[in-house]
């Protein structure tokens, strides 16, 4: 199997002209412009702290024979949107790049948001909206264990639930959450049965 050439890593600073570009739109699909454009508007959502919102990215890279490590090319691959909504923990947005897609690179997004949110240890509900005919992301979560429910409010939204559980062998890329997200993500961890959000 040939060597994977990305890793994930948080968002910071110096990426906001490139996620304000990232592009995850497929031709044809009206419902994947929404995914975009949250995305997009990320880098000012962080900056004007209006939202609880954290960024992962997965990146490009290549390895540097000379240092012994891997270099970046500069090219996100794939970015997932996460935070606290009131009291709701939510997966607001994901998106991979149109040539990159079933590679594996959205799974392994969300289930790296997925293990920062529940970094104290404890399981708990995510949440996230979809569009009734995102194939591509409905099979994402489906295969994460996602139980779902029509949104009330929107007949073309399903509202999904995924339960993360904290995993003692990650299979995806190790994941270290910093203490400060840990933290934040601390209070809403509540485990229990599937339970549709608090509707505003
Ligand atoms: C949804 C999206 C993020 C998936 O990213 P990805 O990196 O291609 O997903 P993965 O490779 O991890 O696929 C995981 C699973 O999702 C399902 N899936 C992904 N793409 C699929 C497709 N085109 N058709 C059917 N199922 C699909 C499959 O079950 C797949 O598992 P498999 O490869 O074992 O069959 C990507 O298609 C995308 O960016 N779409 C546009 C933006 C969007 O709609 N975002 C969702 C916001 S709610």
């Amino acid at each position: 199997m040939a060597a994977r050439d990305w890793y994930l890593r948080a968002y910071g600073p110096a990426d906001r002209e490139k996620l304000k570009n990232f592009t995850c739109y497929t031709p044809g699909q009206r419902w994947t412009k929404t995914p975009q454009k949250m995305l997009r508007q990320c880098p000012d959502a962080i900056e004007d702290r209006e939202q609880d919102v954290t960024v992962f990215l997965a990146c490009q890279i290549r390895w540097d024979w000379a240092r012994l490590r891997p270099r970046e090319t500069g090219r996100i691959l794939g970015a997932i949107a996460f935070g606290l909504d009131g009291e709701e923990l939510v997966s607001q947005t994901l998106g991979v790049v149109l040539d990159r897609r079933q590679e594996g690179i959205g799974t392994a997004l969300k289930r790296a948001a997925l293990a920062a949110m529940i970094a104290d240890g404890h399981e708990a509900r995510v949440y996230s909206h979809v569009h009734k005919r995102n194939v591509a992301m409905n099979g994402l979560n489906a295969k994460l264990g996602s139980e779902f429910i029509k949104d009330p409010d929107d007949g073309d939204l399903l509202i999904h639930g995924v339960l993360a559980v904290p995993d003692p062998k990650p299979s995806t890329p190790p994941w270290h959450a910093p203490a400060e997200l840990m933290a934040r993500f601390a209070r809403a961890t509540v485990p229990g049965p599937w339970r549709p959000p608090i509707q505003e």
